[in-house]
């Protein structure tokens, strides 16, 4: 299965770029990382692998670049994960990979040029990059097997430094790398480099009293303080993500909590507004056109403000009604889905002036209050940022139910999501509009895909249809997102 690695010179800074080499660009798809749809983290398995990191660096420190290699590869689920790193040798003008874990393993020791390499692009940039096919550009990778589909590397720092990367390769096309991949290798990357310092730094120290023959006290106390320092540092990177797994689960539950209430406010003041607003408005038309009857002999021009008060009240209690069916649909309990999204797309085409396409098969019939509920206000938050933000003249909502599943996706063919919010937005950033919509959506172990280029932003969400499942109250429970 293997050639031989990538030699650490293979290609010298000195050697002129191939003519044949595809260009930097070409072979660059980080942009993608952030568009493709990313798994919610998964912060239990972040904490299990840095605890297995932890208990590495006590058990055996020396394989710790190692370890972060396979653990990478496993949380990553990759088809290799290595670490690059500058070598001191020869002036900094090479990488070569102490840690390889995966189908690459018998690389180890290998390597690439500074100067002409993806390593080298990260370095120069500093930032995460995703590259696919390295080998059209650094032709050097081409007897390499497996062949690299797609790779993502992030800068591993040192002292505040970047001196190397940390990778993940998929050979196979149906590997995906998204924005959680990302995250979960800086997460784990950072505690590596921390531990790494500590271990480098212990290491001149001892060599330094195994050179000088004799370790005075001082240098031991050294040694020892490091030592401690470094259990000490592993220890609280391990508290700090049990905690920062508790923080999230307990802010999962109040946002969802604060949902909860906003609904049975918002229930709550439509049933306020309807009934005793628009029941004391129906009362002053009549009174106005009592007013206006009687006074017609011997007042006419109470008759012109008493009718113009009548239209005003007939104008606000449209206005009422709306209000109050917007904050919460009563035709959703009685009529269901199809009817009150009708009724919410033509208004909304009304007042903005969108044009709206719904398509819902006919007969789609009851779910869940619970889920009507739910798809009815992603609807509504999927509307309204189209109508806010993406400068689009029309939206295209399609809702089915097949295969066991209810899908819902609102398309629009706007400008698109800018790329930086999308970042924050596909990996959990909490907002209140999509942040909500990915909340309700995780209650009904739903599933969200959000595309979004210059062409347009499609919102795609599933859930299992609840007629499909045996009426079971622990799905929840039994079922995965
Ligand atoms: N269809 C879209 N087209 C273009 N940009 C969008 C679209 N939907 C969302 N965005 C961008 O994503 C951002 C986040 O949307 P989100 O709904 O979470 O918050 P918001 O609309 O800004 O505020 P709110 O909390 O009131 O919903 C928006 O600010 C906007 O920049
Ligand atoms: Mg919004």
């Amino acid at each position: 299965m293997t050639t031989s690695p990538v030699s650490r010179d293979g290609h010298s800074s000195a050697t002129p770029i191939p003519m044949d080499a595809a260009s930097l660009e070409s072979i660059l798809c980080t942009e993608e990382l952030y568009r493709r749809q990313s798994r919610p983290p998964d912060y239990e398995r972040e904490n299990n692998a840095l605890g297995e990191l932890a208990n590495a660096l006590a058990d055996s420190p020396r394989t710790i670049l190692q370890t972060l290699a396979e653990t990478i590869l496993a949380v990553c689920e990759s088809d290799s994960a290595g670490i690059s790193l500058l070598s001191t040798e020869g002036g900094g003008k090479s990488f070569y990979w102490p840690a390889i874990a995966g189908q690459w393993k018998p690389h180890i020791g290998g390597g690439t040029p500074r100067d002409f390499g993806p390593c080298g692009d990260v370095l120069d940039r500093n930032t995460t990059l995703m590259f696919r096919h390295v080998e059209r550009r650094y032709t050097y990778f081409q007897p390499v097997t497996p062949a690299i589909e797609e790779c993502l590397l992030v800068p591993f720092y040192v002292d505040g430094r970047a001196v190397g990367t940390i990778w993940s390769i998929a050979h196979d096309k149906r590997h995906k790398f998204d924005a959680e991949d990302e995250r979960l290798m800086k997460s784990l990357g950072k505690f590596a480099s921390s531990a790494y310092q500590m271990l480098a730094s212990l290491d001149a120290l001892k060599f330094q009293i195994a050179e000088r023959g004799r370790a005075d006290a001082e240098l031991r106390t050294l040694v020892n303080s490091l030592e401690l320092q470094l259990q000490i540092r592993t220890e609280e990177v391990i508290k700090q993500n049990a905690d920062s797994l508790k923080q999230t689960e307990r802010f999962r539950s109040i946002s969802y909590r604060l949902m909860q209430v906003q609904d049975d406010e918002r229930r709550r003041i439509a049933r306020e507004l309807h009934d005793s607003a628009g029941q004391i408005l129906v009362a002053l038309g009549l009174n106005l056109a009592a007013i206006g009857l009687h006074a017609r002999q011997i007042l006419p021009q109470v008759v012109i403000v008493a009718e113009d008060g009548q239209r005003l009240v007939q104008q606000l209690s449209q206005e009422i009604r709306t209000m109050s069916y917007l904050l919460h649909p009563p035709l959703l309990s009685e009529t269901g889905l199809p009817e009150t999204l009708r009724w919410y797309v033509q208004g909304l085409k009304d007042r903005s002036g969108l044009d709206i396409s719904l398509n819902i098969p006919e007969g789609f019939g009851r779910l869940s209050p619970e889920m009507e509920l739910v798809i009815f206000r992603l609807v509504q938050e999927c509307l309204t940022n189209v109508h806010r933000h993406s400068g689009s003249k029309s939206a295209a909502i399609r809702i089915a139910r097949e295969a066991g599943r209810v899908s819902l996706e609102v398309q629009d063919e706007g400008k698109g999501i800018p790329p930086e919010k999308l970042r924050e937005i596909q990996s959990q950033g909490t907002g209140v509009g999509i942040g909500g919509m990915r909340e309700r959506i995780r209650q009904l172990d739903g599933h969200m895909r959000i595309q979004s280029s210059g062409s347009g932003t499609k919102i795609s969400v599933n859930f299992l249809d609840p007629a499909s499942q045996p009426a079971n109250p622990e799905r929840r429970l039994a079922t995965s997102g």
